[in-house]
């Protein structure tokens, strides 16, 4: 991506450990990447890669063990408790359970407005008619504003959500597998609703989704998960045309591309492959047919190849070498 696009968010070097007891979970290991402004950053990996730790990390509902988070200038942890809180409105969250991420008890307005309330913005009636314009924003109607979640389908409620996160106008939304639960067809007018938001709306997102296909569509740029480590990372057309990790290979080789209606998902496929090695300088290795006769696979650390300013990865012998 053109580096004179401006970085609204970015970490660099983020490891998150979490411990219990005797074990530890390295959930993410020096992860590093860019938000550029009014783009699309897809995290593409598999269950338990360390894409929501990330998400949550940026979100700031969680601390990273080294490393640091800068969000539109500010470094997180580095704030008073007000400083934090206006940065919040600018960066917002909808997750992947249409129906749990919403108050069951509460009505579509009450939902919507809630964050208009949480930072009292406007009045009773300025609320009321910004409550509206997000309804017809996300492509719903008047007539749901009275409904409660349960009356809705998935796909509202997702509307629902997306409408509440931008309820407050941020310029950064994370989609944390916000289109993973939903029918194939309805996953379609999700995407193309969010494509559209974003394109009037200048957003930034951070779309976090297991599935290649959806990041195709989706994506400018992309930055492919394995074990808590980003392996390869670019443009998408780095990353779908000129792929260097095996890893990356692999996920690709299973998915049909270009078209979110034929999109399936490949969480099964990658989940049922051999666990890899602990202590192996590359995590892949065992599921890797040319690391798994390399040495230096399994003895030499691994250090960030950079192919060009948009495209890096992180293997000893990638698939162009
Ligand atoms: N609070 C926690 N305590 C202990 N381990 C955790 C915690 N949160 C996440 N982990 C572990 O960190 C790793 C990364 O988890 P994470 O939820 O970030 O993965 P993910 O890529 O979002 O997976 P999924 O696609 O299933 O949502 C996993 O091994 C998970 O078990
Ligand atoms: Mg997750």
């Amino acid at each position: 991506m053109s580096s004179d696009l401006k970085v609204v968010a970015s970490a660099s070097g983020v490891s998150r450990i979490f411990r219990g007891g005797a074990s530890e979970v390295r959930a993410l290991d020096d992860v590093s990447f860019f938000l550029h402004e009014g783009k699309t950053l897809a995290l593409v990996g598999e269950s338990g890669s360390g894409k929501t730790t990330a998400a949550r990390i940026l979100l700031g509902l969680d601390t990273p063990s080294a490393g640091s988070v800068e969000i539109l200038g500010q470094t997180l942890g580095t704030l008073k408790h007000e400083q934090m809180r206006l940065l919040r409105r600018q960066i917002q969250v909808v997750q992947q359970d249409p129906f749990s991420q919403l108050n069951r008890r509460h009505s579509v307005q009450r939902i919507i407005q809630g964050p208009l309330l949480a930072f009292n913005v406007g009045d009773k009636e300025s609320r009321k008619k910004k409550v509206i314009e997000l309804l017809e924003a996300v492509g719903l109607e008047k007539e749901h504003l009275r409904r409660r979640p349960h009356e809705l389908s998935g796909g509202q409620c997702q509307r629902v959500a997306i409408a509440r996160a931008l309820a407050l106008d941020p310029k950064i939304v994370v989609l944390d597998e916000a289109v993973s639960a939903l029918d194939v067809s309805v996953r379609a007018q999700v995407l193309n609703l969010l494509r559209k938001l974003q394109q009037e709306r200048g957003l930034t997102y951070l779309f976090i989704t297991h599935d290649l296909g959806v990041a195709h569509y989706v994506a400018d740029e992309i930055a492919v998960m394995f074990r808590g480590r980003i392996v390869e990372r670019g443009t998408r057309e780095d990353v779908f045309k000129n792929s260097q990790h095996h890893y990356t290979i692999g996920l690709l080789a299973s998915v049909p591309l270009a078209n979110p209606q034929a999109v399936k998902s490949n969480k099964e496929q990658v989940q049922s492959l051999p666990s890899p090695a602990d202590g192996d300088a590359c995590l892949y290795r065992t599921r890797c047919a040319v690391g798994l006769n390399r040495p230096d696979c399994k003895s030499t650390a691994l250090t960030l190849t950079k192919g060009t300013s948009t495209h890096s990865w992180l293997c000893h012998s990638p698939q162009g070498s």
